[in-house]
């Protein structure tokens, strides 16, 4: 075998784990390995996994049946689980799955050359601790490559909240926030590769509070930092709670003209009752409190949610009361799931809803949703936008990229580059994008 491997990693789940898989292929390259986009020409594959709903979890089994063949034709083929499944099922995979050479959990990605070192000499490797070291920091080795404009970069994991139906604070583990300084090196090497704009990411984004040079910083202050950065157009973070929303992050949705008018604030649900049940601390009334304080700081921000309906007990008022919710908040973009039950949280054991009932609301709930959100979109025509272009559209000549609100934008015969900012007017409203010319 030639010394440089190839690496397939096939990614489920939130933004973080796309995260997650930049840095695993980076750390991997230390050992020799260069991505792969075909399964079939990989030394090792890795599935980095997603355990927020039951369908999640069984597409990892059904996806690992798919590579027997591959392995029985290869047999140094490596196979690996990373992510969220890993830490929830951690041995449980490899019992399963005989094939499995290696599982490793969120907060061990670090410490995959050893593991890769450990499978290759013919042995299982599993590791799903939550070890104290600075797992970001260990993960550096990163080859000073061109970038995409946009990137993604975690600067909070973990979460305390444990709402009653989440797995994230199972497989996540504890809140912890990055050290200031690490974050804005970060950031500036991103836009030295190219980077245009940085979305931040933490399961708990706003409830960021990393060591700064004079004591812990808010997420509000890491975003102005982030604006001094120069080169650095445009700023975004994801995914917030509302109880973390602090005055000062409302604040600079006003007054900071880098970070984007586009807000994802779940609220899972828009009945008392049931939040009171989620474990959730907020109440319909407060989030929409929040929200009016959001846009009278930013009048223009396009407001998105998480929604789940069908949560142990919900009764149709319940449902009726998320419906009223979605019609004041006029959401521009949204989530929305069944109940799944997750072993081993809270709402597990409680009464079930009806599957065909939930089933049927989460249908209402999703056209209420896709009426406001074609509604926003095309109330976008003839408006100014500023678009980030991103990459090469479908038709010849054409180029797509997004708008403030994260709207995808086309331009026909457009002389602009990837990376490339440009105002807009929006000339027609499609199902799942916009069409615009330059200005
Ligand atoms: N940290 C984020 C969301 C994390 S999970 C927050 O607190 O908002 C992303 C979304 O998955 C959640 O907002 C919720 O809507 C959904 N989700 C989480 N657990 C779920 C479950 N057991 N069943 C259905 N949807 C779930
Ligand atoms: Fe899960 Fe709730 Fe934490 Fe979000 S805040 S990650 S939904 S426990
Ligand atoms: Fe899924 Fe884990 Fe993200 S459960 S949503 S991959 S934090």
């Amino acid at each position: 075998m030639s010394d440089v491997k190839k690496l397939y990693i096939k990614t489920y789940g939130c933004q973080m784990n796309v995260y997650d898989s930049e840095r695993m292929a980076e750390v991997l390259g230390g050992s020799g390995y260069v991505e792969t986009q075909t399964p079939e020409d990989a030394d090792m594959i890795l599935l980095n996994t997603c355990h927020i709903r039951e369908k999640a979890a069984e597409k990892v089994y059904s996806e690992l049946g798919r590579f027997k063949p591959l392995k029985a034709a290869k047999p140094d083929l490596k196979i690996g689980v990373a992510g969220c499944v890993a830490q929830a099922e951690g041995e449980e995979i490899m019992l399963r799955q005989p094939m499995v050479d290696l599982v490793v959990g969120p907060q061990s990605y670090h410490r995959l050359p050893a593991m890769e070192a450990k499978a290759r000499a013919g042995e299982k490797a599993l590791d799903t601790d939550f070890p104290e070291e600075d797992k970001f920091e260990k993960l550096k080795n990163r080859p000073k490559a061109q970038r995409g404009p946009t990137a993604f970069l975690t600067v909070q994991e973990g979460c305390d909240k444990f709402c009653a139906f989440c797995v994230v604070p199972y497989t996540r583990g504890a809140e912890v926030s990055r050290p200031v300084d690490r974050i804005l090196d970060e950031a500036r090497d991103l836009v030295e590769r190219g980077v245009r704009e940085i979305t931040l990411l933490g399961q708990n984004v706003n409830a960021y509070h990393g060591a700064g040079p004079d004591g812990d910083w808010s997420l509000a202050k890491l975003i102005w930092a982030l604006d001094k950065v120069d080169g650095l157009e445009r700023i975004r973070f994801t995914t917030s709670h509302p109880n973390d929303m602090g005055d000062d992050l409302i604040a600079a949705h006003g007054e900071c003209a880098k970070l984007m008018p586009y807000l994802h604030l779940p609220v899972q649900s828009g009945s008392n009752k049931i939040l009171k049940r989620m474990n959730r601390s907020h109440t319909a009334e407060s989030y929409l409190k929040l929200i009016e304080r959001i846009r009278a700081a930013r009048p223009d921000i396009l407001m998105s949610g998480d929604f789940i309906v069908g949560f142990p007990e919900e009764t149709e008022e319940d449902f009726q009361d998320t419906m009223e919710l979605i019609r004041q908040v006029n959401y521009g973009q949204a989530f929305s799931f069944k109940y799944s039950t997750r072993p081993g949280t809270p709402a597990a054991e409680r009464p079930q809803v009806d599957e065909d009932e939930a089933s049927d609301r989460l249908t209402r709930l999703q056209a209420l949703i896709t009426q406001q959100q074609r509604a926003i979109q095309d109330g976008m025509v003839g408006r100014e936008v500023q678009v980030l272009f991103e990459k090469p559209g479908r038709l010849d000549g054409q180029m797509v990229g997004k708008s403030e609100y994260l709207h995808a934008v086309h331009v026909a015969d457009a002389p602009v580059a990837r990376g490339d900012l440009a105002r807009v007017r929006i000339v027609e409203s499609g199902p799942n994008s916009l069409a615009g010319v330059l200005i």
